[in-house]
């Protein structure tokens, strides 16, 4: 079956900020110019940051409600909590989907002995939106340790892609989405160059945290800290290392299917409605989404 390449409609440059607390993030949305990219609602690249013994943070105690956020580290290592009497720590490699529904109370922090030595952080969180009919669904956690997360790569060995959802190059992912969602890690070594398939009418976005690539059917370039927008038109999407590059190129490509409902967005909440926002400060200042209680 013949496939139809995109091209691509943008290319972004995200400047580093630092988050709340002083954490350094690269967030290519949202912006000023662009409030989401439906079904998603954030990206945030953390790091890479070089913490000294006893400086690193994260985010103490805060809740989320109607979206889900997908944390993906690659070096460093993160504790978890959260009111559901959930603990986890995500080190290099792991993913962690967690589906917030109808609402948690969490803790991202730095694992107890990275806080004490320090260390390099860098990793991503993405917030994907849910759908009104999954907004107010029993929270849930996927947990997946980087030895379960599928690995693909090209006949020429210069291509590598972790399956983290969807699928590419044969490979299916372990983690359940509620919307179809592709998730990918590709790592392109000078010369190297892969098609992939993405869904017909999704938003799809690859994010470049290392090196520089070319993409889409036209060959745009898109380089560190750059999120590169695929046009909506098409099935596949081209990405290529130049030979001549100097190093690898890294990136993230994601994609999924438009949500297309209402957005109602405060904070950590989002809902389809003003009124849903106002009942989930409500139900937080009153302990319904419960509290860390070890
Ligand atoms: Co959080």
């Amino acid at each position: 079956m013949a496939r139809e390449l995109r091209s691509v409609s943008e290319v972004v440059t995200a400047h580093r900020q630092l988050e709340g607390g002083g954490f350094p993030v690269r967030r290519p949305f949202p912006t000023a110019g662009r409030d989401m990219v439906d079904p998603f609602l954030l990206l945030d690249e953390m790091g890479p940051v070089d913490w000294g013994p006893g400086e690193a943070i994260g985010a103490p105690d805060h809740p989320h409600r109607g979206f889900e956020t997908v944390t993906y580290v690659l070096e460093g290592r993160m504790e978890h909590r959260d009111s559901g009497g959930h603990h986890g720590v995500i080190g290099p490699g792991d993913v962690q989907w967690m589906t917030a529904g109808a609402g948690v109370v969490h803790s991202e922090l730095p694992e107890e002995s990275f806080l004490r030595t320090g260390g390099r952080m860098h990793g991503f969180q993405l917030w994907v939106n849910l759908p009104a009919r999954d907004k107010m669904m029993r929270p849930r956690y996927q947990d997946v340790p980087s030895s379960a997360i599928p690995v693909a790569g090209t006949d020429d060995g210069k291509v590598r892609v972790r399956v983290i959802a969807g699928e590419a190059l044969g490979q299916s992912a372990v983690i359940d989405t509620r919307i179809p969602i592709t998730y990918l890690h590709f790592t392109l070594e000078p010369g190297g160059s892969v098609v992939s398939t993405v869904g017909s009418g999704h938003a799809v976005f690859a994010h470049v945290f290392r090196g520089i690539g070319t993409f889409g059917e036209d060959g745009r370039e898109g380089r560190e800290g750059q999120m590169v927008v695929f046009d909506r038109r098409g099935d596949a999407v081209s990405i290529a290392c130049d030979a001549g590059a100097d190093g690898p190129l890294d990136l993230l490509l994601i994609g999924g299917e438009p949500i297309d409902e209402p957005v109602a967005r405060y904070g950590p909440f989002v809902m389809n409605t003003p009124q849903e926002i106002q009942q989930a400060f409500v139900d937080f200042r009153s302990g319904r989404m419960g509290r860390i209680a070890f």
